[in-house]
């Protein structure tokens, strides 16, 4: 070839090269509005103060477990996005939890009911359940406390007694108050600012560029919008998404309803990365897994969610997918 073709010929491939490249890196403002769906809520505001800070000493003290060992923050830890590391942990009567530890975080913001299947309808009847009958499983331990031996060791203590006098004024120590302050604390675990809502403010260099290809993925080619909706990534409904066969789910309750079976409330996406392994029985170990379980489409049975069918994406897309994932990590 002509040598002054020649150079031609590979600056004009050079250029096309670096076109395509540019390309692949969404444009701003091709994401203005798919962005727009992002932005966070104002955290609440809790109106009493003194209720809360009630509800997160209660929360941290295992005084409200009949072993006296266990707290609500040995499953729910603050380090680990309010969840555990384990598929399943253990619970106050030494015997392990069903399922893995829900995360807490924008449980404020959450629509009810709550657990993976959905059996409390408030987070008050949340954790009368935790600590009469489930997870601090007072009941099942050689001892058999009661939940009145906890109100009452609370009301022996002098600083308890100041503290919900503080927050309760002139309301008996009992377990309905207990829950009310756990409650109100619980409302306030907030999400911590990640860099995908620096960058859904504005600010283009707080995510790399493949994150930003892997949003796209996620609102386009993977269709994971359709149920990890808006800012905390959860629609709060209840899908089967073809996990496994052991667990109905909230089937356990809805027996007559089809798409209840094997059914699971849609976790949140925020922090995500802390706290593996995931799903409700921590089958899978990275989130890499997860994504292979979306190409793959799990376990095709009727009760599996009509969104739930094999993704076909490339393998950076699935790498893009997995590097937003890990920007959704609070401080
Ligand atoms: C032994 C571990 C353990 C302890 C202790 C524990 N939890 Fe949990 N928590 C879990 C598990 C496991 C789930 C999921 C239960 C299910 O769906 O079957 C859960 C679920 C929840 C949920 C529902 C979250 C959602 O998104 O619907 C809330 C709220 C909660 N726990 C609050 C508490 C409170 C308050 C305490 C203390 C009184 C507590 N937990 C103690 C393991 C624990
Ligand atoms: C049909 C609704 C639906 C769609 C579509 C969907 N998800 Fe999910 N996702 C869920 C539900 C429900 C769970 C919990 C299932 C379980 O535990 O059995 C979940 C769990 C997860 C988890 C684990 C979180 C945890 O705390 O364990 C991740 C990560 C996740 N999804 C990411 C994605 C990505 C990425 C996509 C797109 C490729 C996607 N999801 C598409 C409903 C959906």
């Amino acid at each position: 070839m002509h040598r002054p073709l020649a150079f031609l010929v590979t600056v004009l491939l050079i250029a096309s090269g670096a076109a395509a490249l540019a390309s692949d890196v969404p444009r701003p403002d091709d994401l203005r509005a798919m962005k727009a769906e992002y932005r966070r809520s104002a955290p609440r505001i809790a109106d009493n103060p003194a209720l809360v800070a009630l509800g997160r000493t209660l929360f941290f003290d295992p005084v409200i477990s009949a072993s006296g060992k266990t707290a609500c923050a040995s499953c729910h830890r603050p380090e680990l996005a309010w969840a555990d590391d384990v598929a399943r942990s253990m619970g106050d009567s030494g015997r392990l939890t069903e399922r893995r530890v829900q995360t807490l975080l924008g449980i404020g913001h959450a629509r009810p009911p709550f657990d993976w299947d959905g059996r409390h309808a408030t987070l008050e009847a949340q954790a009368v359940s935790s600590i009469g009958t489930g997870s601090m499983s007072m009941f099942a331990t050689p001892h058999e406390m009661r939940v009145d031996d906890i109100v009452a060791r609370l009301r022996r203590s002098d600083s308890y007694a100041a503290a919900f006098a503080r927050a309760m004024p002139g309301q008996p120590i009992n377990l309905d108050n207990v829950v009310i302050a756990l409650a109100a604390f619980e409302r306030t675990i907030e999400p911590g600012d990640a860099p995908f809502d620096r960058w859904i403010a504005g600010d283009e260099t707080a995510i790399p560029d493949a994150a930003k290809r892997g949003f796209v993925v996620f609102n386009k080619q993977g269709n994971c919008v359709g149920c990890h909706r808006g800012w905390r990534f959860t629609d709060d409904q209840f899908h089967d998404i073809g996990i496994s066969n052991k667990d109905p789910g909230r089937g356990r309750e809805r027996k007559d309803d089809p798409f209840a079976q094997f059914a699971f409330k849609t976790p949140t996406l925020r922090s995500v990365a802390l706290r593996p392994p995931y799903m409700h029985d921590g089958s899978l170990k990275t989130l890499r897994d997860v994504v292979d379980h979306y190409v793959k489409g799990g376990i095709d049975r009727p009760s599996r969610s009509p969104m739930m069918r094999p993704v076909d994406l490339t393998e950076d897309e699935r790498k893009d997918l997995v590097a937003f994932l890990r920007t959704l990590t609070g401080e």
